[in-house]
């Protein structure tokens, strides 16, 4: 088959794909033509069937989503731009009140060529002591987690919505969440991860830019300016809740299957 058929035809497939109509896929086994050669196929289901020709497994659809306005076209391409500039541009911050009782700024830790990067709410007391995001006991689990997808933390890179500590572990303001997710949205275009994992509501909703709550978004595949993104519970929701452990390794093995990973062994949460 011509590079350009072919590059054609899985156009197709896709956008018919896309639109779930079957019956073409049905149909694709006898409608090779006199001097194709490729051999006909049996009816497929059609995920499969793209992946075949295709030539490797069909990754899992994604939702569009439909971003506030407001919030990115605030955020302007640094040209270069890198985690040391984003850094630097952060500086000692004063732009928002929760400066006024944080002790240290928590930018965010790990691997800056990271193929996954995790995405909190904000740093809680032991991280706003040491300037490290998730090393308290909600932190220690996801680090359980990391390494249960076969992964260390140095892999993966590790930051939060807003880089100091809100009050009392309050959750943070509109306002507050609109000053800090500029660098953010920075550090994840620098990053280019090809998952994001947003970890409980504040961090789904700022990178969806909807009101709707973890339990409805998680679980499923969104696209984030051209980044696979997907929300599971937070690992302080699960301290208090182990019963949704479950839910956050599906959410996880559906991580691992994008980017190719086989957990060592099966290990408790
Ligand atoms: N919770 C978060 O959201 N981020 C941290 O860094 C620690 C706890």
């Amino acid at each position: 088959m011509k590079v350009e058929t072919r590059a054609c035809l899985e156009a197709w497939l896709r956008y018919s794909d896309d639109l779930r109509l079957t019956p073409l896929y049905r149909d694709r086994a006898t409608s090779a033509r006199g001097g194709d050669e490729t051999p006909p196929m049996p009816p497929q289901k059609p995920v499969a069937a793209v992946a075949n020709v295709l030539g490797k497994a069909a990754l899992p659809p994604v939702l569009p989503v439909v971003v506030a306005p407001s919030l990115f076209d605030a955020v302007e391409r640094v040209e270069g731009d890198s985690l040391e500039r984003i850094r630097e541009d952060i500086g000692d911050c004063t732009r928002c009140r929760l400066h006024r009782s944080r002790s240290k700024i928590v930018f965010g830790v790990g691997n800056p060529k990271a193929e996954l990067v995790f995405v909190g709410e904000g740093p809680g007391h032991d991280e706003d002591v040491q300037g490290i995001p998730f090393v308290g006991r909600a932190g220690q689990l996801l680090t359980q987690i990391i390494e249960a997808m076969g992964l260390k933390r140095d892999d993966v890179y590790i930051c939060n919505v807003v880089k100091c500590r809100p009050p009392e572990n309050r959750t943070p303001e509109k306002d507050e969440i609109a000053t800090c997710s500029p660098f953010l949205i920075r550090q994840l275009a620098t990053i280019q991860p090809k998952v994001i994992v947003c970890l409980g509501n504040v961090a789904a909703q700022t990178l969806l830019g909807t009101h709707k709550g973890i339990s409805h978004l998680r679980g499923q595949w969104f696209d984030y300016r051209g980044t696979r993104l997907i929300a599971t519970y937070h690992t302080a929701y699960l301290l208090r809740n182990p019963n949704a452990k479950g839910e956050v390794w599906k959410d996880m093995q559906k991580v691992m299957a994008v980017l190719g990973l086989t957990p060592p062994t099966r290990k408790r949460l």
